[in-house]
C-alpha cells in the first residue's frame, strides 16, 4: 500500500510517499481502509521536530483515519467489517490502510462524509473536552478563541455557543475568514492582521478583560492574549507550540496580582474513559446537524506536501484532508477545493 513516511525533521522535505506492507491488526484493533485523513497543527510541528510522538523517524505520518473497517482483531466486539468509522490511527493514518484501537473508533453519523469525519477524533473531541472538562466556561463569562477558523477553533466557537456562552470572541488571521466564523455563531470576530486587535478585544469586554482565554498560539501572540485576561480569569494552554513557551517574571507577576489561573490540556495523555465521556455528546450533536464540520481542501496522498503548504499558508478554513485512495487523474493535478473563499460545506 502507499503511505507517507516522515524520515527526518527537515520540515516538508522529510515527507516521502513510500510503498509498504498493509499493517496487521492486533487483537484489540481494527484495520481501516482510509478514505480520508486530515492535517493537524501538531503534525506540521512534528515535521520540524517540534512535537514529540514517542518514536523517532522513519515512521508513517498521520494521527487519524476515517474510512471503512476491513478487518478486526480477535477480541474486537465494538465494530464490525464494513462499518464506517473515524479514529486515532495507531499505525499512521497517511496511508491506504491504517490500524486503530477498535474501542476508540467512532461510528461516522449518517450524512457525514469521510473528509468531514476526520475532524472528529482529535479536533472535535479536543474542543469538547476543553470546554466541558477543563475551561468549564459559564454562560456569563467571556471566552477568547484563537485561530477560530481552524480545525479546533471552528468546533470551539460552535460548542461554546451550544453550551450557552454569551460572549464568544473569535480571533482570525485574515479578513476573509470573518464571515465564516460569524456564521458559526461567534458574537465578535476580530481580525488579528490589524495592529489594534488587542484593543478591539478589550473594548468588546467593556474594558474588563476576557474571563477565559483558549491559548494555543504561543509566542508574542500568546503573550498579548494573556495580557487581555481579566482579574480572576483562566487561561487554558493546549497548543503544540505552548510546550516551548517560557513564562517570564512579568507574566508570573500578572498571574499573582490578578488572581489568575492557568490550566493545560493534552488529549494523548487523557484516559480513554474520560475521552469516551465526550464521544457520545459530540456524535449526537453532529448526527443532529447541530455542528457544521468544515473541510476546505482535499488532496490525494501523493500531494501531501501541497496539502501541508496550503495548511501552513493560514489561508485554509477548518480541515485540510488527504484522500489516500483517490486515483482519479484529476486528483493528481489540482486540489478539489482549497482555501479562503473556496471551502466546501
Ligand atoms: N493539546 C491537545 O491535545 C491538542 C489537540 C488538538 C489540537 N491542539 C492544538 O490546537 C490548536 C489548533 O489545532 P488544529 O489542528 O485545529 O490547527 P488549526 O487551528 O486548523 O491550524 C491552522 C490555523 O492556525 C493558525 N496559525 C497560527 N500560526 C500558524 C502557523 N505558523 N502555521 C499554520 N497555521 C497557523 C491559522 O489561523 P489564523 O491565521 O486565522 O490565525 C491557521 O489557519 C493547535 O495549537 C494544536 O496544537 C491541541
Amino acid at each position: 500500500m502507499r503511505a507517507v513516511e516522515l524520515n527526518g525533521y527537515d520540515g516538508l522535505d522529510s515527507l516521502r510517499v513510500v510503498e509498504i506492507p498493509t499493517p496487521k491488526v492486533a487483537a484489540n484493533e481494527c484495520l481501516i481502509e482510509v478514505k480520508a485523513t486530515g492535517i493537524n497543527f501538531a503534525e506540521l510541528e512534528l515535521t520540524r521536530g517540534r512535537y514529540g510522538v514517542g518514536k523517532e523517524p522513519p515512521f508513517i505520518m498521520g494521527f487519524e483515519a476515517a474510512g471503512v473497517v476491513r478487518a478486526i482483531g480477535a477480541s474486537v466486539g465494538s465494530v464490525k467489517v464494513g462499518d464506517r468509522v473515524t479514529a486515532i490511527a495507531s499505525s499512521g493514518g497517511y496511508a491506504q490502510y491504517a490500524t486503530a484501537v477498535a474501542a476508540m473508533a467512532i461510528p461516522i453519523p449518517q450524512g457525514i462524509s469521510y473528509a468531514e469525519a476526520t475532524t472528529m477524533p482529535i479536533q472535535g473531541l479536543t474542543a469538547h473536552l476543553l470546554l466541558t472538562q477543563v475551561a468549564r466556561v459559564q454562560p456569563p463569562e467571556s471566552l477568547l478563541i484563537q485561530a477560530a477558523a481552524g480545525g479546533v477553533g471552528t468546533y470551539l466557537v460552535q460548542l461554546a455557543k451550544i453550551l450557552g456562552v454569551r460572549k464568544v470572541i473569535a480571533l482570525v488571521g485574515s479578513p476573509e475568514k470573518v464571515d465564516v466564523v460569524e456564521s458559526l455563531g461567534a458574537d465578535i470576530v476580530v481580525d488579528t492582521s490589524k495592529a489594534d486587535w488587542g484593543e478591539r478585544v478589550f473594548a468588546a469586554t467593556d474594558g474588563v478583560g476576557v474571563n477565559v482565554v483558549m491559548e494555543a498560539a504561543a509566542g508574542d501572540f500568546g503573550k498579548q492574549s494573556f495580557r487581555l485576561l481579566a482579574p480572576f480569569g483562566r487561561m487554558i494552554m493546549f497548543g503544540a507550540r505552548n510546550a516551548h513557551d517560557t513564562f517570564g517574571p512579568k507574566e508570573i507577576q500578572q498571574l499573582i496580582y490578578k488572581n489568575q489561573t492557568i490550566s493545560a490540556f493534552n488529549l494523548p495523555s487523557y484516559k480513554p474513559e474520560d475521552v469516551a465521556a465526550s464521544v457520545g455528546p459530540l456524535v449526537e450533536l453532529i448526527a443532529g446537524g447541530k455542528l457544521r464540520l468544515i473541510v476546505s481542501g482535499e488532496f490525494p496522498l501523493d500531494r501531501v506536501k501541497d496539502a501541508f503548504e496550503a495548511f501552513a499558508s493560514r489561508q485554509t478554513i477548518g480541515k485540510v484532508v488527504l484522500i489516500p485512495n483517490d486515483t482519479t487523474p484529476a486528483a493528481q493535478t489540482e486540489p478539489r477545493e482549497c482555501c479562503v473563499g473556496g471551502f466546501a460545506s
